[in-house]
């Protein structure tokens, strides 16, 4: 599965680093490295949304605060 969270810079304001620390930790966690590829992307011109994040080409929107779920619900639901 590949994770591609936007480090552009109207992302970056809004913690993608951050969330891409709280990702990792996630996938190690859960002990899923082998099956979740974690990239970083450039800006893909959702920034208004907030942070761009995308699952196999699918789009959605985290913050900091959402990602824990989003990581339980988009990513451990589908494995
Ligand atoms: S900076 Fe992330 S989508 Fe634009």
């Amino acid at each position: 599965m590949k994770v591609t969270i936007c480090i552009g810079s109207a992302c970056h304001l809004r913690g993608s680093k951050e969330i891409i620390q709280k990702m990792q930790q996630l996938v190690k966690t859960h002990n899923v490295s082998d099956k979740v590829d974690l990239n970083g992307a450039f800006c893909s011109g959702n920034c208004v949304n907030g942070v761009c994040v995308t699952v196999d080409g699918e789009l959605f929107s985290l913050s900091p605060e959402t990602t824990e779920s989003f990581f339980e619900k988009e990513i451990m639901g589908r494995l």
